[in-house]
């Protein structure tokens, strides 16, 4: 029986652990915090599938491709699209009660789409309600969990990963001992990280606190290739208070609209599509006009909705938003961008493989190359669903043959995965070396990185930001969060390096030094 090891319980997770389970592996679930935390929990929009009778999987593969700016991966894309219907169909079976209307399933418009696909749960709870369906079945079925367990790095040996390091806290057991933390090696036949996103690199982000990139950084030092890091896809409408809570798309979806300083509405001066542009362009929008109106917030008009429609379409949102002192259905909310997702991460084939053998990755800790340069809203539950059952399926046939991964993508050749991974190898000896250097400070990286590794960098901010990461050096590793100090050290230097690999403009990745031509592209 084939042991599976998935480190991290989202929906991608989670998804492989129960299908894996089903075609007789044994397996076990490592997670650093409680089993429904993460981020699959706070997503808002939805899920996008192609299954209503006026589209397409070809059309949500077309609305994909031009959102991702060119660099997506046509095979992985269809993929994507093609098997969408069937796990919204399991994710029914799993228990998720889609929103319906007099229709049948209710579906909503979000940007970049050129069909109204989005399907949503609990109005703005999606992920919520496909998190607690996941976690039930995990719970019913009895798999083996292991809560509050972070993952410090692979364990590889003759040159397969065969298990993880990790801590677990409170787990050093004896009198003096019993609240602390005991690092504990756990070995598989197989390792899958599902682990999320990046959204902690950065000072304002719309992810939990648990987005430190774990799986990203220990596969960049196992040698795993990673790809894409400098594609961070920042939001453009997280509400303008401490923890920047995010007001999904679907509210632009359903007809906001975004004002600048002076209550014009700006989006239509740079893009045809107004506020349903792709959210690279509209994001970039909003901090520029935030730039040229001294750094205040845009705002966020819905009020010609209603309170009853934003009440009951946006339940979490309306909550949010009156909890923080504004009344939407009255006045519009500032918003601000903050960052949301990662496009890149460790490279894989169609079915989660990676390049080291006996390691898979599924979610948005991958690199699968549907996302390209912009991920599609709404489209990043549905990877996490579709990546994570053709994944189970390989895992349950588990030869141990590494994936030959695809290139970066990139056709102007500026950047590719060999590039970042050697940033990661070249400074971690230059750790090794530097024992006088200042531990990494959180705070400080995490405003660094806005600062210069945001919505727009150039080269001298980059190569600022690069000496300064260059002059801390990673803490020891005795506790979850020190173990996450380092892989943000070792992310924001990949990430710093991919950025400044990549000389042109592209999707998310916008160099003040370069010119945007997806603006020109998306205007046309
Ligand atoms: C949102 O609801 O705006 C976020 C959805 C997504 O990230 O795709």
């Amino acid at each position: 029986m084939t042991r599976v090891l998935v480190v991290g319980s989202g929906i991608a997770g989670l998804w492989t652990a129960i299908r894996a389970a089903e075609a007789g592996c044994d397996v076990t679930v490592v997670t650093k915090a409680a089993l429904g935390d993460g981020a699959t929990g706070w997503a808002q929009g939805g899920i996008a599938a192609a299954i209503f009778a006026d589209d397409a999987p070809a059309r949500h593969a077309a609305d994909t491709l031009a959102a991702g700016a060119g660099l997506g991966d046509p095979e992985a894309v269809r993929v994507l699209t093609g098997d969408g219907a069937a796990r919204i169909r399991d994710l029914i079976r799993f228990g998720v009660a889609f929103d319906r209307d007099d229709s049948g399933l209710a579906r909503g418009l979000e940007a970049a789409h050129t069909r109204a696909r989005i399907l949503h749960a609990g109005g703005d709870a999606t992920g919520a309600a496909i998190q607690a369906a996941l976690v039930g079945t995990v719970r019913r079925r009895g798999l083996r969990v292991l809560e509050h367990t972070t993952l410090v790095d692979l364990v590889v040996d003759g040159g397969r990963a065969v298990g993880i390091s990790a801590i677990a806290a409170g787990r050093a057991g004896g009198a003096s001992t019993a609240n602390s933390d005991a690092v504990v090696t756990l070995r598989a036949d197989a390792v899958v990280l599902a682990t999320g996103g990046t959204g902690c690199l950065y000072r304002h982000t719309t992810n939990p606190d648990v987005a430190t990139g774990d799986g990203v950084a220990a596969a960049a030092r196992a040698g795993a290739v990673v790809a894409d890091l400098e594609f961070v896809q920042f939001h453009p409408t997280a509400l303008a208070i401490p923890g920047t809570p995010l007001i999904s798309e679907a509210v632009r979806g359903d007809g906001a609209v975004l004002r600048d300083a002076e209550g014009r509405r700006f989006l239509l001066e740079v893009d045809p599509r107004g506020e349903l542009a792709p959210r690279d362009v509209v994001a970039r929008a909003v901090w520029r006009r935030m730039a040229e109106q001294g750094g205040a917030p845009v705002v966020l008009d819905a009020t010609h909705l209603g309170a009853d429609r934003l009440a009951g379409r946006f339940p979490g949102i309306d909550a949010a938003c009156r909890a923080a002192g504004f009344d939407w259905s009255r006045e519009p909310v500032p918003v601000v961008p903050a960052a949301h997702y990662a496009m890149g991460g460790v490279a894989t084939d169609l079915d989660g493989r990676t390049n080291l053998p006996g390691l898979w990755a599924v979610g948005e800790v991958a690199r699968t190359g549907v996302h390209g340069a912009n991920r599609l809203a709404s489209n990043s539950l549905l990877e996490g669903a579709v990546f994570a059952e053709r994944a189970a399926r390989d895992l349950a046939s588990a030869a141990a043959v590494p994936a030959s991964v695809p290139p970066a993508g990139d056709p102007t050749g500026h950047a590719g995965p060999d590039a970042a991974a050697r940033g990661v190898s070249e400074r971690n000896s230059f750790d090794a070396h530097q024992p006088a250097a200042a531990v990494v400070d959180r705070e400080a990286l995490q405003a660094l990185m806005w600062e210069h590794v945001g919505l727009e960098r150039d080269a001298a901010g980059l190569a600022a930001a690069s000496a300064r990461l260059d002059a801390w050096r990673a803490p020891d590793v005795v506790d979850r969060r020190t173990a996450e100090d380092r892989n943000l050290l070792d992310l924001a230097r990949l990430t710093v390096a991919a950025a400044l690999t990549r000389t042109a403009s592209v999707g998310a990745h916008t160099r003040r030094d370069a010119p945007v031509p997806a603006l020109e592209r998306q205007a046309a």
